[in-house]
């Protein structure tokens, strides 16, 4: 029973991985042939950002991302040891990464609770745009429907889902680390330890997959937000708040002012203007003899 539960976790788990690879794929492919790498890499057309978003959710993102590439590597290491003589030290970062991990998983749970819960919440307009989001990143709808700061499976994804798995993996972690403290209650301890096991193996197989998705969809739809989140790149609202807010009061006062967002499409067009017309100029009309 258990060594055919272990072979079904392995396959469910290449399955997964094997997942996330073809999204990587059809999301290369899909901004490729859709022109959407285009428009963004080359015309900057990337999503608006009206907010700075905090130092501090950066860093604990940051040290959550140093602690799950360590957790991953060792995990498949202990799972596949391949080189026997790294195991000891394998270990210890294993465990090192999961107090850590843990520690932190725990800080941003109470931020979130005492700064930003709303930016989780997932409301009915969410779970209504929610099929439009998945259909825009399947590339059968041309625009992105922008509600909030997340859309609605953003929002599940980081407010429920990773807390969720993390929460699973660190117990059956746990249970694995003290098996006598934690598993006592079961009368059999050695079996429950593989079967939690099991259970933390095709857990991290999960994990590993939505992070994965999670990475690609950083990259593909908001590269400029994934290089500020690690520091690459200043916020550039930041930067040009003053001048920006500046421009803005001059030109309220003007009696012909427009709108905002009128000027910055207009600015916006003519700017692509210029480049297609650049590298695609009109036909020269022909001259009559
Ligand atoms: C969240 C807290 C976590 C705790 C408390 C924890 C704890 C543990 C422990 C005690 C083991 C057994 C080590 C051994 O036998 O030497 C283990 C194995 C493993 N862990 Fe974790 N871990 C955690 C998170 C993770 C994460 C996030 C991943 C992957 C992204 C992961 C992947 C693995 C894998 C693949 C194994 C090997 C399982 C096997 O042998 O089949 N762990 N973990």
């Amino acid at each position: 029973m258990l060594a055919s539960l272990n072979v079904w976790a392995d396959v469910i788990a290449a399955g997964l991985v094997g997942a996330a690879v073809l999204f990587w794929i059809v999301q290369l492919v899909g901004n490729g042939v859709s022109g959407r790498f285009r428009q963004k890499f080359r015309f900057g057309q990337w999503p608006e950002h009206d907010e700075i978003i905090p130092i501090f959710p950066r860093l604990i993102h940051f040290l959550h991302v140093v602690n799950m590439i360590m957790l991953a590597v060792s995990g498949i290491y202990i799972r596949f040891p391949f080189y026997p003589g790294l195991k000891p030290l394998n270990q210890q970062i294993h465990y090192i990464a999961m107090w850590a991990v843990i520690v932190f998983m725990v800080i941003r749970i109470v931020y979130a609770l005492i700064v930003d819960r709303k930016t989780f919440a997932f409301t009915r307009q969410d779970a209504k745009v929610m099929p439009q989001a998945m259909m825009y990143y399947m590339f059968v709808r041309k625009h992105y429907p922008h509600l909030s700061k997340y859309n609605g499976m953003q929002k599940l994804t980081y407010g429920y889902a990773f807390p969720v798995l993390l929460t699973f993996l660190a117990i059956t972690g746990l249970s694995m680390f003290w098996p006598a403290q934690l598993l006592g209650w079961t009368g059999s301890i050695a079996s429950s330890a593989a079967y939690a096991r099991i259970i933390h193996f095709t857990l991290a197989a999960l994990i590993i997959t939505v992070t994965l998705i999670h990475i690609c969809l950083s990259f593909v739809e908001d590269f400029p937000a994934l290089m500020i989140f690690f520091g690459l790149r200043r916020q550039y609202w930041e930067e040009d708040y003053d001048e920006y807010y500046e421009e803005d009061e001059e030109l309220d006062d003007r009696s012909d002012a427009r709108p905002d967002d009128q000027l910055d499409d207009q600015l916006d067009n003519a700017a692509v203007a210029k480049v297609l017309a650049a590298e695609d100029p009109a036909p020269r009309k022909k001259s009559k003899k």
